[in-house]
């Protein structure tokens, strides 16, 4: 019932965004009506009057304009009806409102349930709908207005092409494939291009081809998009009005100084140095070692190598481990005294632990020359970035980083000789456990193509920056892989003759049956079903783990599933509307908007994967009505996807909110699975399992012992004053240099001016997120005054203000293009403070230093709201451009098996678990099923754990708990002793 009820009033929401103002009306009326009857004794009386209100404005339009964009803040009614007067309090600051409506924290936000439990209607279920309903308008507009593609397709998006709207767009002649590629031919050459053939049977080592009249999409060597419009890219260039009037002339490449930010803004503060030693540990790995990191209690260090192993897969600018040949300085030479920029003096350099002498290799610039323009409407428009770079990996979620991105990193993955359908895993160990007997990836030889410092590491496409947590990932996933052939053989075994699923396109109408699965065949096909399962747990394990509050729950499991999950009859009409309707539409808003906000209904996942031929909206699950979906059909193959108009890449952007090097800790808490695992036996330094020595340490203590200890430890904090001490201070002999080290710190913030990305604040207007006004922005007001953590935050912002510094400023200076104020006037210098007055330089903010010092978060999150903004857009994107998520998952490329392995999360049907989580019954969660297949010797410990990204001894409580409390079983951990951080 009351997931019908979920149903009724979502539909009601969708509904409503798309029906036409008179019927609205009306449907509101019904909706005041109901909403004071259902919910009249529940609440304020205050809070209804509202929402009443609210009903009868009716749903707010997208905008038609970038300044008139939802910025994450609602009128007062609204935020009274979903949040009551704590969300009101708080309209005035530059956060998003949803974080306090009501519901969406722990169990102490919740309100008073009426006495219907009507859940919609009453004060948690109009928090949680509010907070849902806030993001969906911030992903309709964030693919209206944030979608700008670097490889030529930009003009046709603004002017549109033969009478279809540019959002609409759906082939690029850009997308073409180039003579030089070695397909030209097999996708038609000059003519008309199209993939066919054995091109589109799996995913291609360079991913050309996912999307069959694009052949060139995602594939790797393209140009990173952006999500911001060109001119606001490269600040520091100074290359129009805004960008002089906002910055002035107060940045450069190592202005404000990198190291100086790093050392001052970036050094986690020890307690005890002598301890940790630079993340260095003690002697023996003891576990009196101590390397203080500030830390959150609801994600595990699984969680953070789980995003470096996901970043590998998604972008690299690196080509082979390397950047440019030119190497360039990196700082440590000035710092800002009372606003004026000084060099540092020796014993200020001793003291700030910085090095002079270090460099670093420039980055990869693809083109550098002066942008082509156009015009349109008297506006002058560039036609890309003012310089541009490439993403030397496939874009696409396709496990590249396991399987390969080009014939290079190809020959680096070896295949069992013995049974060339599964990866070559070795025997390494003759320790106890079923799990050991599978394996563990062999090292690489001297006749691999490799860069001789990945010498000594297991062999594998993406060897980059590995250590333990690397070498973790990519053994677990090389064991699944070989489950799933062995599986499939199994079942081939005992049924031979039985069909597949696969097809192969040169003979679309031939079965193959099971014993005619060739080892190539089946090779690509569990490389299929293991990317799909990847993407499947970063949607709905990682990420609600990492923005752990009920809204990001529900919202993430309809990215996948649907909102409409067990309901069928729905979710067939729901996604012939999405497919039919929007999907073919050549009008902009419908191909895009709409098509996001009903996507959202069926999930994205699978959109497209059946077809009927008459269309009838409930034909899907009417046996009597037969799927016509067919590989010979190009439409059909590819006709689940979606591109909003604009060829899918990552942007810069995205790259930067993704330098998540605080979540490492310096040191792992090494624990052992056969004995006691509460007990912490060592203090192993992670900068210890750097490159080879992750692989010799992984072979010596082996994947359980590993999983345990990273299982239960706790993450970095994604804050400032807490990167890990080790990766300011890394070792990198391969550059040659005086010190042969480098900050990793200071090179997050150098990349990305290197790479042109707008600094904090105008970054987060461009996103449609409210701006900050002055450093005092960044301090949670939420915080009781006086509090330690409002005094720590006030002391981060004091060091914020030294580094960047202030100015007199000049109000008839327009800063930005992007947002007005609320008045309708143009945004200037003195934001809103009189002119000529002291401001601070918080327009010259880097954009990770901005994120990074986010202390005002919605609850549960790790991340701060400004990334947030950017995975809404980008999270989705990936999922609706790839044919082999939407309308190519199906047997014919996954066969029988890898459908239902993707779908129930293994070969065992689905399961649930036995305790409930956050008030509803869950599934077994797909990493903790990968987890018992791969290694089943952590079965009883696993038997306790839910996510897999929650520390695994913690005790989740009732509803999003955040406390650090054992689990029944773990009192006696010694994590747990040292109590909160
Ligand atoms: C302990 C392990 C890690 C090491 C040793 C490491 C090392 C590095 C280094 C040396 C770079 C600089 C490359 C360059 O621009 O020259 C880098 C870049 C980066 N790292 Fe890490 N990192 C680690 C963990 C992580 C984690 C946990 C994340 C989380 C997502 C992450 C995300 C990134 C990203 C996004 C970049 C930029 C990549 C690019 O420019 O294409 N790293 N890392």
């Amino acid at each position: 019932m009351t997931n019908i009820v979920t149903n009724v009033i979502s539909s009601t929401y969708i509904f409503l965004r798309q029906t036409p103002r008179v019927m609205k009306t009306n449907i509101c009326w019904l909706l005041v009506g109901a909403l004071l009857l259902v919910s009249g004794c529940a609440g304020e009386p205050g809070d209804l009057i509202a929402c009443a209100k609210v009903a009868w404005k009716g749903l707010r339009k997208v905008a038609d304009e970038r300044t008139e964009r939802f910025q994450g803040k609602v009128q007062e009614d609204t935020a009274r009806c979903r949040g009551s007067e704590k969300a009101v309090a708080v309209r005035a600051n530059p956060w998003t409102d949803w974080q306090n409506y009501w519901a969406t924290g722990d169990g102490g936000t919740k309100g008073p349930e009426s006495f219907w439990r009507f859940k919609h209607l009453n004060p948690n279920g109009r928090g949680i709908d509010g907070a849902l309903l806030d993001i969906e308008y911030q992903r309709i507009e964030l693919l209206k207005f944030n979608l700008f593609d670097n490889g030529g397709t930009y003009k046709d998006y603004v002017l549109g092409r033969k009478g279809i709207d540019g959002g609409a767009l759906k082939v690029w002649s850009e997308m073409r494939l180039p003579k030089s590629d070695p397909q030209f031919q097999a996708v038609g050459g000059d003519g008309t291009q199209l993939c066919q053939g054995e091109l589109i049977r799996f995913r291609t080592v360079s991913g050309i081809c996912n999307d069959l009249r694009n052949p060139l999409m995602g594939s790797s060597g393209q140009l990173f998009a952006r999500n911001v419009p060109f001119e606001v890219t490269f600040p520091d260039l100074g290359k129009n009005d805004l960008a002089q009037n906002r910055h002035g002339d107060r940045l450069g490449l190592l202005k404000p100084d990198p190291q100086v930010i790093s050392r001052k803004l970036f050094t986690r503060g020890q307690t005890a140095p002598d301890k940790c030693r630079d993340g260095h540990g003690m002697p023996g790995y003891s576990a009196d070692a101590e390397c203080d990191y500030k830390n959150a209690p609801f994600f595990n260090v699984l969680a953070a190598f789980w995003i470096q192993f996901m970043t590998h897969d998604w972008f690299s600018h690196l080509e082979e481990g390397h950047n440019s040949a030119e190497m360039t300085s990196v700082g440590c030479a000035a710092q800002m005294i009372s606003g004026v920029e000084k060099p540092l003096a020796p014993d200020e350099i001793a003291k700030l632990g910085c090095r002079p002498a270090d460099k670093i290799d420039k980055s990869f610039i693809a083109e550098d020359s002066e942008p082509p323009t156009f015009s349109h409407k008297g506006k002058t428009h560039l036609t890309r970035s003012y310089k541009t770079t490439r993403n030397t990996v496939t874009a696409w979620w396709d496990a590249s980083q396991l399987y390969g991105y080009n014939e290079t990193s190809r020959r680096r993955v070896k295949r069992d000789p013995k049974n060339p359908a599964k990866l070559l895993l070795v025997p390494a160990s003759q320790r106890a456990g079923n799990g050991e007997r599978l394996g563990y990836l062999p090292l690489f030889e001297s006749s691999d193509p490799m860069n001789p410092q990945w010498a000594g590491q297991e062999a594998t496409a993406f060897p980059d920056n590995w250590t333990i947590g690397m070498s973790f990932y990519h053994n677990v996933f090389a064991r699944e892989h070989n489950l799933f052939v062995d599986e499939f053989r199994k079942r081939a075994a005992a049924k031979p003759d039985e069909d597949s699923g696969l097809r192969n396109p040169a003979r679309p109408d031939a079965v193959i049956r099971n014993k005619e699965v060739s080892a190539d065949e089946l090779f690509e096909a569990a490389r299929l079903v293991v990317s799909a399962e990847i993407a499947k747990i970063h949607t709905i394990e990682w990420t609600p783990q990492l923005l752990y509050d009920e809204p990001l729950y529900l919202g993430l499991n309809s990215n996948w599933h649907g909102l409409f999950r067990g309901h069928p009859l729905v979710e067939a009409a729901m996604e012939k509307v999405v497919v039919n309707k929007f999907g073919k539409s050549t009008d902009a808003k419908k191909a895009g908007q709409w098509y996001s906000v009903f996507a959202t209904g069926p999930g994205i996942f699978g959109l497209g994967n059946k077809v009927y031929k008459d269309d009838a909206i409930f034909a899907k699950y009417d046996p009597k009505k037969t799927d016509i979906w067919s590989l010979k059909n190009p439409d059909h193959v590819n006709g689940g996807i979606n591109h909003f108009g604009s060829p899918f890449n990552f942007p810069e952007e995205f790259v930067t909110v993704y330098r998540l090097h605080p979540l490492v800790p310096d040191l792992v808490e090494y624990r052992e699975w056969d004995k006691d695992p509460n007990v912490i036996r060592n203090k192993i330094p992670v900068v210890e399992t750097f490159r080879g020595r992750a692989t010799e340490a992984m072979r010596q203590q082996g994947l359980a012992n590993w999983a345990l200890s990273m299982g239960r430890q706790r993450v970095g904090l994604l804050t400032l004053q807490n990167h890990p001490r080790f990766l300011q201070n890394l070792e990198l002999p391969r550059l040659g240099t005086a010190t042969g080290k480098i900050d990793v710190a200071a090179l997050d913030i150098i990349r990305d001016r290197e790479r042109g990305v707008p600094r904090f604040n105008e970054f987060r207007r461009q996103y449609g997120l409210k701006q900050l006004r002055s450093f005092d922005d960044f301090v949670d007001q939420r915080l009781v005054k006086d509090s330690p953590e409002r005094k720590e935050q006030e002391r981060l912002v004091k060091i914020l203000r030294e580094i960047y510094g202030k100015h007199k400023c000049d109000a008839s200076k327009v800063i930005t293009a992007a947002q007005k104020n609320n008045d309708g006037t143009p945004i200037n210098d003195c934001l809103g403070h009189p002119n000529g007055s002291t401001v601070d330089n918080i327009e010259d903010v880097d954009t990770v230093v901005g994120w990074l010092a986010e202390f005002p978060r919605p609850h549960g999150f790790a991340i701060s709201e400004t990334q947030f903004q950017v995975f809404i857009l980008n999270a989705s994107r990936r999922l609706y451009s790839d044919r082999f998520f939407t309308s190519s998952f199906r047997p014919e490329f996954y066969t029988h098996l890898g459908v239902e392995w993707v779908i129930n999360n293994g070969p065992d049907g689905e399961m649930k678990e036995k305790q409930r989580s956050n008030g509803r019954d869950v599934e077994v969660s797909p990493l903790k099923r990968v987890l018992l297949r791969t290694i089943p010797e952590l079965k009883p410990e696993l038997d306790q754990v839910v996510n897999a990204f929650d520390p695994w001894a913690r005790d989740r409580g009732e509803y999003y708990s955040l406390e650090w409390k054992a689990r029944k079983g773990a009192e006696p951990d010694a994590a747990f002793k040292r109590g909160k951080p």
